[in-house]
């Protein structure tokens, strides 16, 4: 039987190890009293290292989170989402974002019956989608391709794109539209020939409010600008071709309802990427997030990197009460990466009620944010040095630089190693205003080189890590309703400004809607 995580008797204890030496633990003390300290709080996993010796925790407390995990069920759970169980109970759906990088024909113990028949479809597709991507590629006619895709649709394809530029085939220029705000389309299509131009429409849904109009300007646009032939200029990435079609889009890739929108950019949704990086780059990003799948479904609790993020995530959130975490890329190619583990753990994880419904008595995800190291050092490092919260940092450094300038990438990485150095040791100041307090904690992740293969590990850790803190948790974490009232008072109100009609709002929204009006 699983129980949620406050209802094991490890959480008690884990109160208990707190107040007695957790709250008191010094980081430098205990590097001091044991030299084995690195080596035992190091893990490597597939093209990822992991450092988490500098977090506020000793042995004792991580048994204790690993015994609370076995009795959340933390594996079974994990076999379930494999096995294509529908543990996304509130929409009755598998979560099988793993199978969009499992290789063709592979079984695994726990399989349900159709995973077999389902993994079948990815592969007819992926082929399907990669051959599309490798013929774009071919077709000088084509140089620029815009997404117009908003969420899950934008954020990852976005992320990878510009993190493997590196890999980007010379001649395409990629675009990425995802604000309903018009300045964004309007400044891409300033720079755009219909002829020169392929537009991806990626939704899941195919009925955000955002992506269907900016769909549907693309659309008005390109036939504005005498554009010939929309099955050669447009195609739909999407769970829902039907409406792709009705809205003219012929050329269409799917992908299937057990696929979350956060989870796409394995599917169908990542054709940018494939189109930027080639066929077989693509495949290499699927092979390092198979890896890394492979190792948070196999590796004992104990050594297992997702598991032991997860874990210390948990740690901090509900022991420590720490409300954030700040990532920090030292590779100005990850700079999208921040916005997307945004979207990765708080749309999963934002919630405050179990799985049966009811209000939970403990605090979930915290709030993520960050900004590529050397740049955060120069604004809100400061905070993390001295301000009055403790904030966990997360940085995420690469050893191999890919371009050729002298000297840059040793101080960019001596600064990464300074900056969690610094937070830990601290130093006594003549005063307070240049007093350090150090035992401030950092996790520091190391890729050997930024690759599609290391990339795909990195962000299938984030996504298996972000389980694991959401299972313990007894949480959904793959549904998403807290993004529905908006959606639907946006459209009465889009209506209102049309109308003038205050009636029935708020004394707040009814005056700033007068405002807005009379500015018009
Ligand atoms: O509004 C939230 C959301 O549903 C995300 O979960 C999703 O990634 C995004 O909107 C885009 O959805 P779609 O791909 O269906 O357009």
């Amino acid at each position: 039987m699983s129980l949620r995580c406050d209802q094991t008797p490890q959480w008690p204890q884990l109160q208990a190890a707190f107040s007695a030496d957790g709250s008191r633990l010094d980081l430098r003390e205990a590097f001091a009293s044991d030299a084995q300290r690195f080596g035992h709080f190091s893990q490597h996993a597939p093209e990822v290292f992991a450092d988490l010796s500098k977090n506020l925790w000793d042995a004792a407390t991580e048994t204790l989170l690993l015994d609370m995990a076995r009795a959340c069920g933390l594996t079974q759970h994990r076999d379930a989402m494999f096995g294509g169980q529908p543990i996304n109970s509130t929409e009755g759906r598998a979560v099988l974002h793993t199978l969009l990088r499992r290789p063709r024909g592979l079984a695994l113990p726990g399989d349900g019956p159709d995973i077999a028949q389902k993994l079948d479809q990815v592969h007819t597709t992926l082929d399907a989608v990669l051959a599309y991507a490798d013929t774009v590629r071919a077709d000088g006619a084509i140089t620029d391709v815009v997404n117009i895709g908003i969420g899950g649709s934008d954020l990852g394809p976005h992320m990878a794109v510009l993190a493997l530029d590196q890999f980007r085939a010379p001649g395409k220029r990629l675009h990425f539209v995802s604000n309903v705000d018009g300045h964004e389309l309007h400044t891409t299509l300033r720079t755009l020939k219909p002829e020169s131009t392929l537009f991806l429409i990626a939704s899941k849904t195919f009925t955000t409010a955002e992506t269907m109009t900016n769909a549907r300007s693309a659309l008005a646009w390109f036939a504005a600008q005498g554009g010939q032939d929309v099955g050669r200029h447009f195609a739909a990435l999407t769970t829902n071709v039907d409406a792709a079609q009705a809205l003219g889009i012929t050329t269409t890739f799917g992908f299937w309802d057990w696929v979350g929108g956060r989870y796409s950019l394995w599917s169908a949704i990542g054709l940018p990427i494939a189109i930027a990086i080639g066929s077989e780059g693509f495949r290499d990003l699927l092979a390092g997030a198979h890896a890394m799948d492979e190792h948070f479904r196999t590796a004992p609790l104990a050594q297992n990197l997702p598991v032991r993020l997860g874990l210390l995530d948990i740690w901090y959130r509900n022991f420590h009460g720490f409300t954030s975490r700040c990532i920090a890329p030292y590779h100005a190619a990850l700079r999208r990466l921040p916005a997307y583990l945004q979207q990765l753990e708080m749309e999963s994880n934002g919630k405050r009620v179990g799985l049966d419904g009811q209000p939970l008595p403990y605090a979930t995800s915290p709030v993520l944010w960050g900004e590529p190291g050397t740049n955060g050092q120069h604004a809100f490092f400061q905070m993390l040095h001295q301000g009055t919260d403790v904030l966990p940092l997360e940085l995420i450094a690469v050893r191999q630089p890919t371009h050729p300038l002298e000297g840059h990438h040793n101080k960019l990485l001596a600064n990464a190693l300074a900056q969690a150095q610094a937070l830990m040791v601290g130093k006594e100041g003549e005063d307070g205003h240049r007093h350090f307090p150090g035992n401030r904690p950092s996790t520091f992740l190391l890729l050997d080189a930024l690759t599609p293969a290391s990339l795909g590990a990195l962000i299938a850790l984030q996504e298996h890590r972000v389980f694991v803190s959401g299972s313990l948790w007894g949480i959904n974490s793959f549904d998403q309703w807290g993004v529905e009232l908006g959606k639907v008072l946006a459209k009465d109100l889009e209506a209102r400004l049309e109308s003038g009609d205050v009636a029935g709002l708020d004394g707040s929204t009814a005056g700033l809607l007068g405002l807005l009006r009379s500015a018009a």
